[in-house]
């Protein structure tokens, strides 16, 4: 693919513009963590804390967007890898419009969530890191699919069958069980409210 022919266009309104009308600025907070994680939930919790701020928020969150956007992308590496580019376009464009994006994903792989940081911008990227031992992730199995992955009904199971690789220095890391979900959110927001 090429982009070959193709010429910026150029429009009046920008980013700042957006920023001033909605009071606040704009930028991504990223969840990374194995599936069962207590990504989705803390994610949740965390929008609702910020719209009672009056902030204007949109979530991206793996399982929904694969219903969609990206419901022709499976779970190898690649299509793994391009479920988060075409994600991390998305976050771009609504950070554009002025919006604090909340995203949810697995995001397994270090070097991916490097191109994630890359597209946004290092400036608009807050990664968390929701620390569940897997363990505790296949006890709760709230979706099933551990079970699946250990029946071999499911191949490239993240934690199972295919790699996680924790972050080395992530924005925020969460513990849980240890941190409930509402601790997760006060120590989020402790860290992004000098940048809403
Ligand atoms: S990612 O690896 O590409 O970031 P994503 O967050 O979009 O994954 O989707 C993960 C969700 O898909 C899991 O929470 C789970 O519900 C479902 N799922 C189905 N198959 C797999 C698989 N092989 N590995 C991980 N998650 C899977």
């Amino acid at each position: 693919m090429s982009t070959n022919n193709i010429v910026k266009q150029e429009y009046t309104i920008n980013r700042q513009d957006r920023e001033k009308i909605n009071k606040h600025h704009s930028f991504l907070v990223w969840f990374t963590g194995l599936s069962g994680s207590g990504k989705s939930t803390i994610a949740n919790l965390l929008e609702k804390r910020l719209h009672q701020l009056n902030i204007h928020t949109y979530s991206l969150d793996g399982d929904n967007l694969r219903r969609g956007l990206n419901k022709n992308l499976a779970f190898s590496k690649e299509d793994r890898n391009e479920n988060l580019r075409r994600t991390a376009e998305v976050a771009k464009l609504f950070i554009d419009a002025g919006v604090v994006v909340i995203a949810a994903f697995i995001s397994p792989y270090i070097k991916t969530r490097e191109e994630i940081k890359e597209i946004v911008g290092a400036d608009n990227y807050v990664e968390v890191y929701v620390n569940t031992a897997l363990e505790i992730c296949e006890q709760r199995d709230v979706k099933g699919l551990y079970k699946k992955a250990r029946r071999g009904e499911i191949k490239n199971f993240t934690g199972i069958s295919s790699a996680y690789e924790a972050p080395i220095n992530p924005t925020v890391e969460i513990k849980t069980p240890l941190d409930s979900p509402q601790a997760a959110v006060d120590k989020i927001m402790a860290v992004i409210k000098g940048k809403l």
